[in-house]
């Protein structure tokens, strides 16, 4: 049992410029979408990172890009609330592929916002938490604080589950989603990429209507019981439970119009050599999530390659989104790709 660094609890210092911001990835494990009804989740930070270095400059720009308002949805939000971000030069490069599940967008936003708070002479992270989810829900229109506190915490986390001290409570002035530390156990996870990108508020709206026909408050408590009995087998490092679990949560986002064909071929090769898996994040494209037998992480590789999909063997990220010295060989490298969140 890994226990958290206290570097994860720490708040994000003041820096001046330049400032550079590691954030991780994330993946969840049980409860996407009905985390946003207040149901809940377990998803864990992934060591698939972005990188963001902010220099100053005299305008705005993210990868060379001068109006990134028009292109990227997240800065175009910041710069239209109440605070614009500072006049910077942003780069960005990122390890986590973009409209994946995999939380690129939260790792933008809580990149964002922690070098704006190391500028504005730091935050604490319960604030910081607080700050991401308002950007990307501002951005987004929907969604739950979970991606993003993943993003800002690093380890395992529940949300509305568990028992303990809180970590954190997020709110959007009507609900109130409270988020605790679950100890991580040290397994390796795979996670794997359809290739088919998602639309995470699209889906996340298909499903709430879903949700919302007579059968929706049984199908939430339906996801409710799959996730707190997840959490509870995860604890306790019952490895077969927790993979006989992640299907259950399968089946219920099925049930839901949250699958795709592409994810269901992906679940289909990898079912041999898992204890269990499922999609992960808002689903009808991205990606999935498996549980490797020990010692068939490779053969579980293999099996997503040939079945078309990008496979990423991960483990938990402990520390959440952070400074970093500044990676002299980034500067000037514009990322691959379109800017997160694109
Ligand atoms: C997306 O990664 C997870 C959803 O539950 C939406 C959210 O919680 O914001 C589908």
């Amino acid at each position: 049992m890994i226990g958290r660094p206290s570097e994860a609890e720490e708040a994000v210092p003041a820096a001046q410029l330049p400032v550079s911001v590691r954030a991780p990835a994330k993946c969840i494990l049980f409860g996407e979408h009905a985390v946003v009804h207040g149901q809940p989740e377990l998803l864990l930070a992934i060591d698939l990172y972005t990188l963001l270095v902010a220099q100053g400059s005299t305008r705005l720009s993210l990868n060379g890009e001068e109006d990134p308002g028009r292109t990227n949805p997240y800065l175009r939000r910041a710069l239209e609330s109440g605070s614009p971000p500072p006049p910077l030069a942003l780069t960005t490069t990122s390890r986590i592929p973009r409209g994946a599940g995999l939380g690129s967008s939260a790792a933008f936003v809580a990149a964002l916002e922690t070098a704006r708070a190391a500028l504005e002479g730091g935050l604490s992270r319960p604030a910081l938490a607080q700050r991401a989810f308002d950007l990307e829900r501002g951005a987004q229109g929907v969604g739950s604080p979970g991606d993003t506190s993943a993003v800002v915490a690093g380890g395992l986390l529940t949300v509305n589950a568990g028992a303990g001290p809180e970590l954190w409570a997020v709110t959007d002035g009507t609900q109130r989603w409270v988020v605790r530390r679950v100890p991580d156990p040290a397994w390796s996870w795979l996670v794997a990429y359809s290739g088919v990108p998602r639309d995470t508020a699209r889906t996340v709206r298909a499903v709430s209507s879903r949700l919302a026909a007579p059968d929706g408050p049984r199908l939430l408590e339906r996801f409710r019981a799959v996730a707190e009995a997840g959490v509870d087998a995860l604890r306790s490092e019952n490895r077969s439970e927790v993979g006989r679990l992640l299907g259950q949560n399968q089946e219920l986002l099925r049930e839901v119009g949250a699958s795709h064909p592409r994810l269901e071929a992906l679940l289909e090769a990898v079912a041999p050599s898992c204890e269990g898996a499922k999609l992960t994040g808002a689903g009808a494209g991205g990606s999935i999530v498996a549980l490797p037998l020990p010692g068939r992480e490779l053969e579980t590789i293999r099996r997503v390659t040939r079945a078309g999909g990008s496979a990423y063997a991960v483990r938990v990220a402990p520390r959440g989104v952070h400074l970093v010295d500044r990676p002299a060989s980034m500067v000037g490298i514009p990322s691959e790709g379109p800017p997160p969140g694109a």
